[in-house]
């Protein structure tokens, strides 16, 4: 059986969630369960990143000690994947103690197998980025990301020994797809190539973190505890089962560009260093940039862009991230945006299939829909390379060109209305057969977008095959004509999408 594993990063905690965080939850969850239609063994890994030096920074603004403050704060992380509808198998938080107890295993063996030396850090490090500067990195003395001047330490810490790993990290390379799309495996090739320097990965005299096993008095750097959650949480996520062996190493990471060094040089080095076989692949997309439009007040002020949810519902958010920008690259988006989806894409062209041909099947028909299928038609021959083109869309993590694809399914859809005119047909009783072959291929044609649409808007799909009065069967194999059984009982369905105000003033 097929086995695929994903993660998202895992966040920091030293703010609230917003929309880019959501977004990569979205993505992956859209992945993963695609990969569950198609059947295979899944893994789903979503959670918080604590030890970060900005976040005990945040607790000390309270009053509160770094523990206090995350275990505050993490109920609300909690509570992302839920409010987003994502189906992952685990939450972690980088200060559960079976990941403590993991990391300081893992740097252990990165040390007995002679990959660590102390030396002295003498340079800059940026809060905002949780990462050592170089002066190249700087613009006006400042890190660019955050704006500020990075602080200057010097301090006696472990290094990892990451120029001894820079040809087979090139080797990694050779794999075409092992970093997605090909643009961000040649920003980390060139990278590489470029030289590796050791990086730090201990700080000194700071408490808030995983004390280094063979020197206490040191805590982990934030990234050497926080990448290793990938593989920690396989080992306590199911008590009682390791699932490294199961998941590792299938697993793909997503992540967006801020963090790929990390993820693409780092941490493929610290796997080998440690005796891991590295990611199968990792996915990095772009930005999503949101306006920031005044919100009306009637809609309840959307300030936090993740309120767009109680005012849309989730499946049309999920929706609009995966169509707002081409995943992948970087993209602006406004609110204004999702609003028109909401009416032109899921009210217009999907809801309103639904409602018409369910209102069609409850008048002409009494609600009975009859198998009279038409293999030659325009619809079996539209639904037929679906199951596969999608497919393959996803596996390129492409997963606007995938909805794209299910898109066009949709309008022909609308289209064959128009075409069959079934308001003429249902006037002419000679022209009864023709009717009900009209009928049941708009609805083999909703039950088939609704399987397809399933990892996309959940909710949405099991609506739309309630309302044809179809079992929620979503294995990929329900993605082919012909397959909607005989049933009565159909009545004309509610809007799938009711109209909304505009959410702009
Ligand atoms: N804690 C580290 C990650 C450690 S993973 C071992 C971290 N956390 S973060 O909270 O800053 O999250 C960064 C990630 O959030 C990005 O890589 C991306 O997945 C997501 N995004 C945050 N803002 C985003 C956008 N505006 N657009 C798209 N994704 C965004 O870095």
């Amino acid at each position: 059986m097929e086995r695929f594993y994903i993660t998202t990063p895992i966040y920091y905690v030293n703010s609230t969630p917003h929309i880019g965080h959501a977004y990569t939850t979205i993505a992956a969850d859209i992945l993963v369960r695609n990969r569950r239609q198609r059947g295979a063994e899944t893994f789903f890994l979503t959670g918080v990143d604590e030890h970060a030096a900005k976040v005990a920074r945040v607790a000390a603004e309270q009053g509160l000690s770094p523990q206090e403050y995350a275990d505050q704060i993490a109920v609300v992380w909690r509570e992302l994947p839920e409010r987003l509808n994502a189906s992952n198998d685990f939450f972690i938080r980088t200060s559960d103690d079976a990941h403590k107890r993991f990391v300081q295993g893992f740097l252990q063996r990165l040390f007995d197998n002679g990959h660590i030396y102390q030396d002295v850090y003498s340079g800059l490090y940026c809060v905002g980025c949780e990462a050592f500067k170089t002066d190249a990195d700087l613009v006006d003395g400042k890190c660019p990301e955050h704006d500020s001047a990075p602080d200057w330490i010097e301090e006696r810490n472990w290094f990892f020994r990451l120029s001894s790993f820079q040809q087979q990290l090139l080797d990694l390379y050779e794999q075409a797809d092992f970093v997605l799309p090909g643009f961000r495996a040649n920003e980390a090739k060139s990278f590489i190539a470029g030289g590796l320097q050791d990086f730090s990965i201990s700080r000194a005299g700071q408490t808030w973190g995983i004390p280094i096993p063979w020197d206490p008095d040191s805590v982990a750097y934030v990234w050497a505890d926080a990448l290793v959650n990938y593989l920690s949480a396989l080992t306590y996520a199911r008590p009682g089962e390791d699932l490294v062996e199961t998941f590792w190493p299938e697993v793909r990471h997503l992540l967006a560009k801020d963090i790929l060094r990390f993820h693409c040089v780092y941490w493929p080095a610290m796997l080998l260093g440690a005796g891991y076989e590295p990611p199968r692949q990792l996915f990095v997309h772009g930005y999503l940039l949101l306006d920031d439009r005044k919100i009306s007040k009637s809609l309840g002020n959307v300030v936090d862009p993740l309120d767009l949810i109680d005012v849309y519902g989730v499946d049309p958010v999920r929706f609009w991230c995966a169509r707002a920008v081409s995943f992948g690259q970087d993209g602006a988006a406004s609110i204004v945006g999702v609003h028109e989806r909401y009416e032109r894409e899921l009210g217009n062209d999907l809801g309103n299939l639904l409602s018409r041909t369910t209102a069609m099947v409850a008048r002409y028909r009494s609600g009975t829909l009859r198998a009279v299928m038409s293999p030659e038609g325009a619809v079996a021959g539209a639904l037929a390379p679906l199951a596969a083109d999608v497919a393959a869309r996803l596996d390129d993590f492409d997963i606007t060109g995938a909805l794209e694809r299910i898109w066009e399914v949709v309008r022909l859809l609308n289209r064959e209305v128009e075409t069959t005119a079934p308001w003429q047909l249902a006037k002419d009783p000679l022209r009864a057969d023709d009717l009900d072959r009209v009928l049941y291929d708009l609805v083999d044609g909703l039950r088939v977008v609704a399987v397809v649409l399933a990892a996309y808007v959940p909710a949405t799909a099991v609506a739309i095959l309630e309302a044809i009065c179809q079992p929620p069967a979503l294995d990929w194999a329900q993605v082919a004509y012909g397959l909607t059984g005989e049933t009565t009982g159909i009545e004309a369905s509610p809007p799938l999408f009711p109209r909304l105000d505009s959410p702009v003033e």
